[in-house]
């Protein structure tokens, strides 16, 4: 079972063409085992799978993420996911846009019923028939009070270890980011939502989205920034940052609350030099709307509140050595 589920059903919206889900992502990095103890730390339910790591919620059986060995950080593939009778479809419409469909990827891929091609950077996309894992209304957000003469909190030892819900997004690094828009649009059906110029933009999918399902900022070359994880409030932010330091895994930026999404973040360092977000209450565009994109100067759209940003959060480790994203050149990615 890998729909959201809430007080509605599945959302789409009618006589229009788009993928409905982010569905998975692998990527390849240097330490299986070093991966695992940072996932399990993180609260997700990782499983040895094949020669690689399933990354999965837990009390879900939607794999978000796999893991491949290999000599370096690198983001493999992206996996977005149509409704079974938009299969067909899309797959024309991507021809005959002039893409090419091309094998599946050997090595570290899984079971595949989809589609492949490259966007124009060389990142390989699969388009394939799987339930919508986006949400299909704002997921729940929870502050919690107590009433007069009550204590609000527990003891420190009786925390809870947060588990987040779903993959929320991931922030990718392009060559291009007016280029990637515009094929991501074109190909896939996403829209723009929001963007800061040329440095970075998030878009969604038609079919009821958070505010991003996925973004781009700009490198010399495609990378993982970070993915993000859902959670149900601040209170789990902060927990979710102590069970990480607790662990050993200090470094990130947070607590924070971005403009565009408008999601209350922390963000942990993983040990690739990418991020895992965890991540509360972001926008939501129903299938039945759609959302008026901005474009907002890095000084007034990156972050409402929280600590600087630190120099080095946007740092592509994927890109050669001389045409990574200098430190601090990019003002900030959410
Ligand atoms: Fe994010």
């Amino acid at each position: 079972m890998t729909a959201i589920t809430g007080k509605v059903g599945v959302t789409k919206r009618p006589g229009e063409l788009g993928i409905h889900s982010m569905d998975t992502f692998n990527m390849m990095v240097p330490d299986l085992k070093v991966a695992e103890d940072f996932y399990r730390s993180f609260g997700l339910d990782v499983r040895e799978e094949g020669q690689g790591l399933g990354i999965y919620t837990f009390g879900s059986s939607h794999r978000w993420a796999s893991l491949a060995e290999g000599p370096r950080k690198k983001l493999n593939h992206l996996s977005f996911a149509v409704f079974e009778e938009d299969f067909e479809p899309i797959r024309k419409r991507i021809e005959r846009n002039g893409v090419r469909i091309m094998d599946a990827p050997r090595g570290y891929c899984y079971d595949s019923n989809g589609f492949w091609f490259q966007d124009p950077f060389g990142m390989n996309i699969e388009i394939k028939i799987a339930e919508k894992s986006s949400p299909n209304e704002k997921m729940d957000f929870t502050t919690q009070s107590c009433p007069p003469g009550q204590m609000g909190s527990v003891s420190r030892t009786k925390a809870l270890k947060v588990q987040p819900r779903r993959l929320a997004h991931i922030l990718a690094f392009t060559p291009s980011v007016p280029e990637s828009i515009e094929f991501y649009s074109r190909n896939l059906g996403l829209r723009l939502s929001d963007r800061q110029g040329d440095g970075i933009c998030f878009m969604h999918g038609i079919h009821g989205s958070d505010h991003h399902l996925i973004a781009f900022a700009k490198s010399s070359a495609p990378g993982l920034h970070h993915c993000s994880w859902d959670v149900g409030g601040v209170n789990e932010i902060g927990l979710g940052a102590s069970q990480m330091a607790d662990k050993g895994y200090q470094k990130g930026w947070g607590l924070g609350r971005h403009v565009l999404g408008s999601n209350y973040f922390h963000y942990v360092k993983d040990p690739w030099g990418s991020y895992s977000e965890y991540s509360a209450d972001i926008d939501y565009i129903p299938a039945d709307q759609d959302w008026n994109a901005g474009d907002y100067p890095p000084e007034d759209g990156i972050y409402l509140w929280g600590p600087e940003i630190p120099q080095d959060f946007v740092f592509n480790y994927e890109a050669a050595d001389a045409d990574r994203v200098t430190p601090g050149a990019v003002a900030g990615a959410v």
